[in-house]
This record gives C-alpha cells, sequence and structure tokens, in this order.
C-alpha cells in the first residue's frame, strides 16, 4: 500500500497539538500504517479470543455469527449460536426451514427481523449457483448492511473493504484524537469509513478486521479503556494526550419516555396472548402480552387492574415502562390476533425474549401478589 492514500473526506479538522505533541488527524496514521498493521496482527495472532467461527470458519457460520453480532455482544451469542448449527448446519437446512423453527432458535437474541432475513438469505443462497463474493453483490441480500457486508466478504473472500461500527469508530476517533461533534453514530461510522478503509491490508483483510473488532472488545473500551495493553498505543493520538475517553464525541442521544401497559389475563390453564400477523414487520408470528388495544379494552380498564410487574427497557429512541396488570378477558369473540395459549405449551412457540422472561417471572411467583 502506498502511504500517501489521506482519505478524501477524513473526518474531523484539527485540535492544535501542543508542544511536543504529535498532531492528531488521519494524516499520521495513514502514513504509518504499514507498522499498525503490524503491531495490530501481531497482538491479534496472541490474543484473538477462540470463537467458533473463527476455530472452523465457514461462510455460513461467517455468515450466522455476523447476523447474529449484529446487535448482540459475542458472550450472549455463543449459546444461540451452538444451538443454532446444531439444529441447522448449513444454508439448506435453514433454507428447507419452517419460519416458525427458525424464529423459536433465535428466540432470546430479539430484534428478530434478522432471523427472518438470515432466512430468506439462505433461500435465496439455494437458488444461486454459487455464493456471491463482493459486498456490493452481498448488500443486495435480505439483512445485510455495509457492515455485515463488509465482514462477511472480507473473512470469507478476502475483499479488502473495512468494517466499521461504533467500536471501530472508536478505536479511529482516539487514533486521530478526532475533534468532530457527530450528530450520530451513523454519521460517525460514515465519516471514518475513508480511513478505515485506508488502513485495511491487501493480505487477510478479514482478520485485520476481526482484530479492530478485538481490540473495540477487549482493549479499546468506551470508558476506562486498557492503554498500557493496547497494541497500536503508540499509534493514539488521544493516548499521547491522555485523554482517549473524551473520543469520539458524539451528541447525546434524546430518549423519549413511553408508557406502555400489558394484559395478564389467565383462564383455565391458558395464556392470552397476541400474536402479530406476517404484517407485522418486526413482531410478525411472535406472541407477546396484549396491550389493551390488542384485547379490544379500554387501557384505562386495565390500568386499573392489579399491577403484577414493571419492567423498563429502551428501545430506539425510546425508555419504555411496561406496566402488566392482571385482567379480565374481553367479552364476546377475541379480537383478531389474540390466543389463547395452554400453560403447558408456552415453551413451544416463540414469545419475544423480554416477554419470555416476565411470563415465567410472574408464573414463577408463588401467588401473584399485586403491587401498588
Ligand atoms: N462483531 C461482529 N463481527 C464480529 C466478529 N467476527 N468477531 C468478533 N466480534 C464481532
Amino acid at each position: 500500500m502506498t502511504t500517501d492514500c489521506t482519505p478524501p473526506s477524513a473526518p474531523g479538522g484539527r485540535t492544535p497539538a501542543r508542544p511536543g505533541e504529535r498532531a492528531g488527524g488521519p494524516a499520521p496514521l495513514v502514513a504509518a500504517q504499514a507498522g499498525f498493521q503490524r503491531a495490530l496482527a501481531a497482538w491479534y495472532r496472541a490474543h484473538a479470543r477462540v470463537l467458533p467461527w473463527r476455530e472452523s470458519p465457514s461462510l455460513y457460520r461467517t455468515v450466522v455469527s455476523e447476523f447474529m453480532l449484529q446487535q448482540t455482544q459475542v458472550q450472549t451469542v455463543l449459546p444461540y449460536l451452538a444451538r443454532w448449527l446444531a439444529a441447522l448446519p448449513d444454508f439448506a437446512a435453514l433454507a428447507a426451514a419452517p419460519e416458525a423453527r427458525v424464529l423459536r432458535l433465535w428466540e432470546g437474541l430479539g430484534y428478530y427481523a434478522r432471523a427472518r432475513n438470515l432466512h430468506r438469505l439462505a433461500q435465496h443462497l439455494a437458488a444461486l449457483p454459487a455464493p456471491p463474493r463482493t459486498p456490493d453483490e452481498w448488500r443486495e441480500l435480505p439483512g445485510v448492511g455495509p457492515y455485515t457486508a463488509a465482514a462477511i466478504t472480507s473473512i470469507s473472500f478476502g475483499a479488502p473493504v473495512a468494517c466499521v461500527d461504533g467500536n471501530v469508530v472508536r478505536i479511529l476517533a482516539r487514533l486521530t484524537a478526532d475533534p468532530t461533534l457527530y450528530p450520530d453514530s451513523a454519521r460517525a461510522a460514515r465519516a471514518f469509513t475513508p480511513l478505515a478503509t485506508a488502513l485495511v491490508p491487501a493480505t487477510r483483510p478479514g482478520d485485520h478486521n476481526q482484530a479492530m473488532m478485538e481490540l473495540g472488545a477487549t482493549v479499546c473500551f468506551r470508558q476506562n479503556p486498557l492503554c498500557p495493553a493496547c497494541p497500536v498505543r503508540g499509534f493514539c493520538a488521544a493516548g499521547r494526550r491522555g485523554n482517549p475517553a473524551a473520543y469520539p464525541r458524539l451528541a447525546p442521544r434524546e430518549r423519549e419516555p413511553l408508557a406502555v401497559t400489558r394484559l395478564w389475563c389467565v383462564r383455565r390453564g391458558a395464556l392470552l396472548l397476541h400474536l402479530s400477523g406476517s404484517g407485522a414487520r418486526r413482531f410478525a408470528n411472535i406472541h407477546e402480552l396484549p396491550t389493551p388495544a390488542q384485547a379490544g379494552l379500554a387501557a384505562d380498564t386495565v390500568a386499573a387492574g392489579p399491577r403484577l410487574a414493571q419492567h423498563r427497557r429502551s428501545i430506539t429512541r425510546y425508555d419504555i415502562t411496561e406496566s402488566i396488570h392482571r385482567g379480565a378477558a374481553p367479552r364476546g369473540p377475541l379480537p383478531p390476533g389474540l390466543v389463547w395459549v395452554p400453560l403447558r405449551q408456552l415453551d413451544t412457540l416463540t414469545l419475544s425474549g423480554p416477554h419470555r422472561r416476565w411470563v415465567r417471572s410472574i408464573l414463577a411467583s408463588p401467588a401473584p401478589r399485586p403491587k401498588p
């Protein structure tokens, strides 16, 4: 690689370096890229975690693991991946599986669109004479964005493209002490893509990308980065300035509070659940405790019943408080989507992860006692 390939839209302006301090910005890093790549690669060979998609790599393992890792951490993914590979060992088995089975195997990982897309992707591949090899072709497939396309093609086909996610943005923002304030992480990722690309070596680009991911996950933490253990600390402008945790600069994310009421109704050993139809993008074919609207009941009527549990979670831009109240079933025929599920059959169908936990916890409490 040449050493004069400063990215055209390199992130950030420059903060003036103090006397004796080397400047930040991408240029010094790009100029030193060969040394940077060597230091990172040597560290990765010595320190990479032993992970199933690295130990016995295959295109299928890489694709499934990258889909699972899209919104989930490595440690969480491991048991799901093992169960998945045992049940659906290759693209052909996945393509042929019914969607209900695929969703059941995914249950607990959340963001079910990933499972549905992976399923459709396997069906697409089954219809092709050979899998595509370039990032652009992979991006045509369901659920494959720029990051996943880069990960799959660099790891499986040696494509010299960069994976840029929050971890990589953090590393690059620190290496360059980038002072730019980014409105959101997507914009930061776009801004750092030229620099990340300039740093990818022509040989084993997949290892380089995984080394960057590994560095972000095990050393270059958001808070309290382990700088003394960092293999590329000699290239790090923020490290030299002593303030790595100040980067990247991202505008704080505004979240809106949202209150959701849910109905708990058990009758003759069956629990009332809502099953979204195939039109409901995120929750199609997934069971959840019904909201008053889904149950055809007034919200205040349900909220007036004894509260069995309250849970908080953040999804996208919402801080959601979900309150589960015991109440009576709607009168007359059940509204569309509502189903009575015998309690002993709960394990055979797909509930969204949080709802599975809430249902288990309410059923496990000796006598569900209302909370004020
Ligand atoms: N996150 C996304 N892809 C990954 C990979 N291949 N290894 C570790 N973490 C990852």
